[in-house]
């Protein structure tokens, strides 16, 4: 999908109220993670050197409209001014402009300390629009958000989609987009409720789906395993069935682990061992995939052309259950970089478990974004995107 981009825009003397996601991760005082800041590098860049000034507007955590120091973008401003390399004017008031110049970098404080943020407010809206002459989207990880710096916003000012957020848009949907086959997807994590949309479009899509993490142990009841005391959506066996059927009916192959790594408990590492997935003992606990897993995965994604990944396929904070994520990442990161494969990665839990391990770098693309990477994921439109498509389109 293409949008009013914002290279399109005229910004010479323009103030640019820009959105970005600068919802970093934050511990004991400092960022562990900058990559949401560095992504939106290049639409920063491209205003000043268009001679137009950027507001920048961020929420940070979720402080529930209610002011919060644990949760001010101050603590943000010394890491964003280093990677921006410009100094930046913080506003800590969004109703005081006092100190608005007419050049230069500024930092709003965290648009979640007012409620009219989440709730797309109109007069919240009016009041942000005060800050740009034109509105730049360049958070894709916010897009499945229907809040005011999101969706109402577009209402008042000309809208433009950043760089960062196109970017996102093309690498998605080069991948879904069906010219890539054989194509495959792995998904993982604890939960199918969290990803049924997902799951139930992707096998409309994909030529693949690997499943593994929490949810492959409901796919194995489903399918007549016994998986002892693994973790189990019980209420969702249903739903696994009707995923593996759908599957079926648009000949979407979906592969299930054929052994894995179980233990009597998570944090006894000293009795993992690995069983196929037909001699799991009653006490025990499915904790990752198995070796003969990786290896029947390794075929499938070396035969295929793109990879979209979510998901770790097993629990992988707890070492040596993070050893299938870790060798399937490694797969992939081969395959993308010898050039037989496109892939593309999202989740915060994924990143997460592929990053101490540089494997993240080898990627062929990370998406920033959490949610809003599912949601798409899901086929549905987005409510950041359609309201900037739904401007451009003269509708609003
Ligand atoms: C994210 O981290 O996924 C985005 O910043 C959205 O945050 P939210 O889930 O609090 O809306």
């Amino acid at each position: 999908m293409q949008l009013h981009d914002i290279r399109s825009a005229e910004l010479d003397g323009k103030r640019v109220l820009l959105r970005v996601d600068f919802n970093v991760p934050f511990f004991e005082g400092k960022i562990s993670d900058t990559t949401r800041i560095q992504k939106t590098l290049p639409t920063i860049q491209y205003i000043l050197e268009q001679g137009g000034y950027p507001v920048i507007a961020s929420h940070f955590g979720r402080p529930k409209g209610q002011f919060n120091l644990e949760f001010s973008l101050s603590q943000l401003v010394e890491t964003i001014e280093s990677i921006i390399q410009e100094k930046i004017i913080f506003f800590s008031d969004i109703y005081n402009q006092a100190k608005l110049a007419k050049k230069g970098i500024s930092l709003l404080e965290n648009l979640r300390f007012y409620s009219g943020e989440t709730d797309n407010d109109a007069s919240f809206s009016r009041q942000l629009a005060c800050w740009g002459d034109i509105y730049c989207n360049d958070a894709f990880s916010v897009c499945h958000r229907s809040h005011a710096s999101m969706v109402g916003i577009t209402k008042i000012l000309p809208s433009y989609a950043g760089i960062h957020l196109q970017n996102e848009i093309n690498q998605i949907d080069a991948l879904l987009g069906g010219n890539n086959h054989p194509s495959m997807a792995i998904i993982g994590g604890a939960k199918i409720s969290t990803k049924i949309a997902v799951l139930m479009n992707l096998t409309q899509k994909m030529d693949t789906l690997i499943i593994g993490g929490a949810m492959g142990n409901t796919f194995l009841k489903a399918t007549g395993h016994k998986v002892g005391t693994s973790l189990v959506e019980s209420d969702h066996v249903e739903t696994a069935n009707k995923i593996l059927q759908l599957a079926k009916e648009n000949s979407c192959q979906i592969a299930l682990p054929i052994d894995a790594c179980v233990s009597d408990n998570i944090n006894h590492a000293s009795n993992a061992r690995n069983t196929d997935i037909n001699s799991i003992n009653e006490f025990e606990a499915i904790f990752d995939v198995g070796p003969k897993s990786i290896e029947s995965f390794r075929k499938i994604i070396c035969s295929s052309k793109t990879v979209i990944w979510n998901g770790p396929l097993g629990a992988f904070e707890y070492v040596p259950f993070n050893k299938a994520t870790l060798e399937v990442g490694k797969i992939v990161a081969e395959n993308t970089q010898s050039g037989k494969i496109q892939s593309i990665v999202g989740g915060g839990d994924t990143i997460a478990a592929l990053s101490p391990h540089n494997i993240i770098n080898e990627m062929g693309y990370v998406s920033t974004a959490g949610g809003a990477f599912i949601e798409y994921l899901e086929g549905n439109p987005l409510p950041g995107i359609e309201a900037l498509r739904l401007r451009n389109e003269g509708t609003l």
